[in-house]
């Protein structure tokens, strides 16, 4: 499929999504926003693809937020509208089932650094820089900002760059732990694509599994995320793949799993 504001490749099981926008720092429009959800609506029911990056065109910019000539003069309900979209899509993004990998190649700011949080992981390359600045907007994250960067930092950390809109650099945001690793920006992709592959070594179904398992408990109380867990590990644990994880234990090798999530055979 062909999109306008996106570039997709695919890589054997790994699809690259590249934000594409460069003359606008690849800021989300409402078009790049569908793109979005229809590419993440694909891919979890593509059994090709196992894992997913996401990275900005360009060397400068991640994403620069949403586009802000589309918040001219909007009203509760026109806002409310677009807020919903990004939730939407983002949540969506975040239950995929699949990892998901933001490989942040600048800036990664409001929208585009929310766009990252609902990733599974956060990589950057040393001349990213991150910051919420929606308050000196006007505004408040809405794509989930508020409610992910304190699961993901701690509270006290999020609200401090929350309320001040700050902008911090790679290792800042590395000693945040809001992201996991920082790379050249040459060796950003190669990071990447290591990360995928070492992700690719294990069973899929039980990566997807966990994933699940995660997203789906992490709100909950104990015993209703134990219940899920309980699901989500049956679901794992009488797959094939963990048939050949448990045998290839026993016979002393390496584990042989299908790369891509197929519960059929
Ligand atoms: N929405 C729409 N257009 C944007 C944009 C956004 N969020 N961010 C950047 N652009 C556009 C600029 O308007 C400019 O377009 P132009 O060449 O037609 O004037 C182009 O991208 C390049 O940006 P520019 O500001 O000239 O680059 P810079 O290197 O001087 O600054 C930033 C880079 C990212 C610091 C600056 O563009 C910026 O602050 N952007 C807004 C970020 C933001 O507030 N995001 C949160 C939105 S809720």
């Amino acid at each position: 499929m062909i999109y306008k504001h996106l570039e997709v490749t695919n890589h054997e099981d790994i699809m690259v999504v590249t934000l594409n926008r460069p003359e606008a720092l690849n800021a989300l429009n409402k078009e790049m926003l569908s793109e979005l959800d229809n590419v993440i609506t694909n891919v979890k029911y593509d059994s090709k693809t196992s894992i997913i990056i996401f990275t900005g065109s360009g060397n400068k910019a991640f994403c620069a937020g949403a586009d802000l000539t589309e918040f001219v003069d909007v009203d509760y309900f026109q806002s409310q509208k677009v807020i919903e979209k990004g939730q939407t899509i983002f949540r969506k993004m975040e239950l995929l089932g699949k990892p998901t990998i933001a490989a942040i190649n600048g800036y990664a700011l409001g929208g585009g650094l929310e766009l990252s949080l609902a990733c599974t992981i956060r990589l950057a390359s040393t001349n990213a820089k991150f910051a919420l600045p929606e308050v000196g907007l006007g505004m408040i994250p809405g794509y989930g900002g508020t409610q992910r960067l304190p699961r993901i930092i701690g509270k006290g950390k999020a609200l401090e760059l929350l309320i001040t809109g700050r902008r911090i650099d790679a290792q800042q945001a590395l000693s945040l732990g809001l992201v996991n690793h920082v790379y050249s920006q040459e060796n950003l992709m190669e990071g990447a694509f290591q990360l995928g592959n070492e992700i690719l070594e294990n069973s899929q179904i039980a990566v997807s599994q966990l994933l699940q398992s995660v997203e789906r408990g992490y709100d909950l109380p104990m015993d209703h995320a134990l219940a899920f867990e309980q699901v989500f590990d049956s679901v794992a644990s009488s797959s094939i793949e963990q048939k050949e994880g448990v045998k290839a234990f026993l016979e002393k090798r390496k584990p042989v799993f299908r790369k891509t999530i197929d519960t059929n055979k």
